[in-house]
């Protein structure tokens, strides 16, 4: 089975985690297929909308900590995940997410460029990035903010508190709660209604809800620059080894 599997449902594309070994965490490749589905969904027309689905419990852990930390002793980078970021932040089609469980890194923040966020009440949400060492990405310091007010953005992005299902929704991150049960269901169903509406005033909606983007763009970038940065630093070296010592033991 593919770690990323990507299915259709009449014109709703699903996009689907599919390693819960791993917690789902996502690695180059998955980053790969993602962006590539994404495009795709772009370029055609008989795909209306796109969902994000994961496994029970499991969304994801976001990135893969051994890809972290190849980079961080030497590894290149690969493009792949700035292909992924700019087609979340970019796509011209409408973007669902369905979160049951653990939302990590960009797991997490993947969210804040979705249209629609439904998750299960067992939801959490995190982002360690100060404690691994690292600064936030995928434009979420300029989005987050925006969504939540400095205050919450701050206690999500830098204390890197968790946010449990009701928090987050009361923060703005999530439009409804759902029972796990009936949760990818519900956000199928609505990309359905969405996908079936007429294309062309769908997307100039859309557009005029998000914007031009070219501040998310260039916040991309310059967290980009920050992120590889630190990802070479040695308080990212350390956070890694941690994590990978914990793991061995
Ligand atoms: N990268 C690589 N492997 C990961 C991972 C990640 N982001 N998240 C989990 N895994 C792996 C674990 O190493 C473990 O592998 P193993 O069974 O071969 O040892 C497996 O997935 C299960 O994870 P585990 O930690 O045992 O599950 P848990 O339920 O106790 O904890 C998390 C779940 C998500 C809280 C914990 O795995 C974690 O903190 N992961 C790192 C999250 C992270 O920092 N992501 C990057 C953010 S920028």
């Amino acid at each position: 089975m593919a770690d990323i599997e990507v299915e259709r449902v009449g014109r709703v594309q699903t996009i689907r985690f599919n390693r819960a070994d791993k917690k789902n965490a996502i690695t180059r490749a998955m980053y790969q297929t993602m962006a590539d589905a994404l495009t795709e969904a772009d370029g055609n027309e008989q795909i209306g909308a796109s969902v994000l689905l994961g496994q029970p419990e499991v969304f994801t852990s976001g990135n893969d900590l051994a890809d972290f930390m190849a980079v961080a002793t030497g590894a290149e980078h690969g493009g792949e995940v700035g292909e992924y970021l700019n087609a979340i932040a970019t796509g011209d089609k409408p973007l669902i997410a369905a979160v049951d469980g653990l939302a990590v890194g960009v797991g997490c923040t993947t969210l804040l460029h979705c249209d629609l966020v439904y998750a299960s009440p067992r939801a959490w949400l995190q982002t360690p990035f100060v404690d691994l060492g690292l600064v936030p990405e995928a434009a979420s310091s300029l989005l987050a903010p925006r969504l939540m007010g400095h205050q919450w953005a701050f206690e999500l992005l830098v204390l890197g508190d968790r946010f449990d299902a009701e928090r987050a929704e009361r923060a703005g991150l999530i439009n409804e709660l759902i029972r796990p049960e009936h949760l990818e269901s519900h956000a199928v169903a609505v990309a359905d209604r969405l996908a079936n509406k007429p294309p062309e005033a769908l997307a100039v909606s859309r557009q005029l809800l998000r914007g031009d983007r070219q501040d998310v763009i260039a916040r991309l970038h310059e967290e980009s620059e920050h992120f590889s940065q630190r990802l070479k630093s040695d308080e990212a070296r350390h956070a890694f080894m941690t994590f990978m010592q914990k793991k061995a033991k």
